[in-house]
């Protein structure tokens, strides 16, 4: 069986480092890795409008400013298809299909819906329609491209749940058509869900705790200079605190050994200035120091490379445009088969028609 990657991020906003670290390092270093047949990474801006129905400016603005932070990541367009939900509109048709084989309650029981009717205070059944069943409309997403891998955080979990019970049922109804995806989450914890610089929750553009791979050296070292450590370290003499501590959540997120050594020559490891944090007598300053020279590290060739995408930006809405042609091609390979498993194709079974006409005549 082939081995395809399918993920995708809503364009609501620029994309900060806790994306980078939560997915989309590993989706350059899978494109990278010659291990998969295919990779799709797509924009989900219609999931993004079923929660932004007053807002589609945003998302259109949005659209371009996730595209350069893809290509500045590294997404390579001649390695990786990159696409626009809303121009597959055999998208919609599969999760018409699909929305035959959920029933309401299972939907109701989706934590992440559960959460987020919740975070946006819909009450019972004030819920708009096309937000309650966007997890139907994630399973299209996955099924149609077949899949294997979503690389994805684990919030998302439970839509690859909802979506391969989706695939199995339809298999088990019209025949082993599509395929049931498996999740790829982060390596680390710290990965996972990357505090914001506040150390308050996950980095979030609504909290401003977030530090944009789009953001200048200046804004960078800026943001760090005033990121949530430990309050009880006070002086450099007392004994720190790692856990809850941003600026070692973020260290355990993108530092190397390596890095470590070189940056902050007293230690050969993270581990040992860990251990130096907690005895007492290493401040504040220097750990953030060495976590302005990694993020740097990182983050330069991010934005040396949108520098040169954002001078011809019609060329980058080319690259969405040629990726949209690809990922319809696939699409609709994927809708015939769908359409033959489900006996709607009508005018491509000459043995159908040949049948009736046999039935009609005797
Ligand atoms: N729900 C995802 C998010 O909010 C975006 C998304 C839509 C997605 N369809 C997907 C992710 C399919 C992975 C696979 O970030």
């Amino acid at each position: 069986m082939k081995k395809i990657i399918l993920t995708g991020d809503r364009p609501t906003g620029k994309l900060h480092i806790g994306h980078y670290v939560g997915s989309l390092r590993r989706r350059v270093e899978l494109q990278n890795s010659g291990l998969y047949d295919k990779i799709f990474v797509f924009e989900a801006d219609a999931q993004a409008l079923t929660d932004n129905i007053e807002n589609p400016e945003k998302v259109r603005q949005n659209v371009i400013e996730v595209a350069l932070d893809y290509l500045a990541a590294g997404l390579d367009p001649t390695k990786t298809t990159l696409f626009i939900q809303s121009q597959i509109p055999e998208l919609c048709e599969l999760s018409f299909y699909f929305m035959d084989l959920v029933s309401v309650s299972r939907l109701q029981r989706n934590p992440t819906v559960k959460t987020e009717i919740q975070m946006r205070g819909f009450s019972g059944e004030s819920i708009p329609v096309g937000f309650f069943t966007y997890p139907i409309s994630q399973a299209a997403d996955i099924a149609m491209f077949k899949a294997t891998t979503v690389p994805a955080g684990d919030d998302q979990e439970p839509m690859l749940e909802q979506c391969r019970e989706i695939v199995r049922r339809f298999n088990n109804i019209y025949g082993e058509t599509l395929v049931e995806p498996n999740i790829l989450l982060p390596e680390n914890a710290a990965c996972l869900r990357l505090p914001g610089t506040d150390g308050k929750a996950k980095m979030s553009k609504s909290l401003g705790n977030c530090i944009y791979l789009s953001d200048s050296a200046d804004e960078v070292n800026k943001k760090v200079k005033t990121m949530y450590t430990d309050p009880l370290h006070l002086q450099v003499s007392d004994p720190g605190h790692l856990e809850g501590n941003t600026v070692f959540t973020y260290l355990d997120a993108f530092a190397t050994d390596e890095q470590v050594a070189r940056y902050a020559t007293d230690y050969q490891t993270l581990q040992e200035m860990k251990d130096h944090y907690t005895r007492g007598g290493l401040g504040d300053v220097k750990c953030k120091k060495l976590l302005m020279a990694v993020l740097q590290e990182t983050l330069e060739p991010i934005r040396q490379r949108r520098a040169e995408y954002e001078k011809d930006i019609p060329a980058v809405y080319e690259i969405l445009r040629k990726g949209c042609e690809v990922a319809r091609a696939a699409a609709c390979e994927t809708m015939d088969e769908v359409r033959r498993a489900m006996k709607i194709n009508y005018f491509d079974d000459r043995a159908l028609i040949e049948e009736q006409a046999l039935r009609f005549s005797k």
